[in-house]
């Protein structure tokens, strides 16, 4: 049985035919804007048609970064995008005519490698998606974990300091504000325009404006204040981690998105830093930290196998 699974993200729709196996049999992209719904939900529909030609579709499964309802077809909020109360779910299926499910990105991520990833033969992982925000997704015994209104594993958005940073949620000091690819970024800007001695190299590398790439770059280079941004970041989702095998106990944490991309320059860091603060240390086993198998096509293909299942 074949079925689309599709991620939205902030710029982009990634969409691919899915098969039973999780292997992707075609997939397709296009440029969309997330700040207009009706043009993301026609980006939505045109991959669906051009994956869809001379085949067999069952359903569409779509991730997407926001909260989704219990039903799983309104995104009701958006922290780093514009959707408030979004009929996604009958905007696409309205425009393609096959049952659509939509999913929280990262929770479709995460089951992704549980099915078809890193997350195979476990019962219980957190999946930790590090970009613009923090996304997480939560199994449990085998079952995803969406919580009672479908916004359960919102991880990105347990406060990691106290009056700190602004949110797109609207709250202040959440984890996403400390740990992701955007709070590298902040980090770094912050570190170079109060110690720019510490910042050549990222400040010869990026001339006028600070983004990810010349971060990483500069850190691969031996820029002080770029390492210090990334053992920022480390440290962080080292404290999260701990906090979240305090309560939920996984056997193992799978880290993805596009930050991940540059893992060697924090994973182990990140690791050291989870071991530390785990509650019982020396008392109990310690979860692995493992990084993602299915890189950038985890959502859809997670996304597809639980339009399968809906
Ligand atoms: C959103 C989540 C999303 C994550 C990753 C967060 O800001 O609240 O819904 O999963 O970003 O895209
Ligand atoms: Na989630
Ligand atoms: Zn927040």
């Amino acid at each position: 049985m074949l079925t689309i699974g599709v991620d939205i993200g902030g710029t982009k729709v990634a969409a691919g035919v899915v098969d039973d196996d999780g292997v992707i049999v075609e997939q397709t992209l296009r440029p969309t804007d997330a700040e207009h719904p009706d043009l993301v939900a026609e980006t939505v529909a045109a991959c669906v048609r051009e994956l869809g030609a001379g085949r067999e579709i069952e359903a569409v499964g779509i991730g997407a970064a926001g909260f989704v309802d219990e039903s799983r077809s309104v995104v009701r909020f958006a922290p780093n995008l514009a959707w408030r109360e979004e009929p996604l779910q009958k905007r696409i299926s309205g425009l393609v005519g096959l049952p659509v499910v939509v999913e929280n990105d990262a929770n479709a991520m995460a089951w992704g490698e549980f099915r078809y990833g890193a997350g195979r033969g476990q019962s219980h992982i957190v999946c930790l998606t590090i970009g613009t925000g923090i996304g997480g997704g939560i199994v449990l015994d085998g079952a995803l974990y969406r919580g009672r209104w479908g916004m359960g594993a919102e991880l990105g958005h347990t406060q990691m300091v106290p009056g700190g940073r602004l949110c797109g949620c609207g709250l202040h000091g959440c984890w996403e504000q400390y740990a992701s690819g955007n709070a590298l970024v902040v980090e770094a800007r912050e570190i170079a325009a109060a110690h720019p001695e510490r910042a050549e190299i990222l400040l010869g590398l990026a001339g006028g404006k600070i983004d990810g790439e010349e971060v990483t770059e500069a850190a691969r280079q031996g820029d002080d204040a770029s390492l210090s941004a990334f053992a920022v970041l480390a440290d962080g989702l080292g404290q999260g981690m701990a906090d979240l095998a305090a309560v939920l106990d996984p056997g193992c944490f799978i880290l993805g998105g596009g930050v991940s991309r540059a893992a060697d320059l924090f994973v182990d860091r990140a690791r050291k830093a989870f071991e530390e603060r785990l509650t019982g240390r020396g008392h109990r086993p310690v979860a692995e930290v493992r990084l993602a198998e299915l890189g950038p096509s985890a959502g859809l293909v997670g996304a597809a196998d639980l339009a399968r299942r809906r």
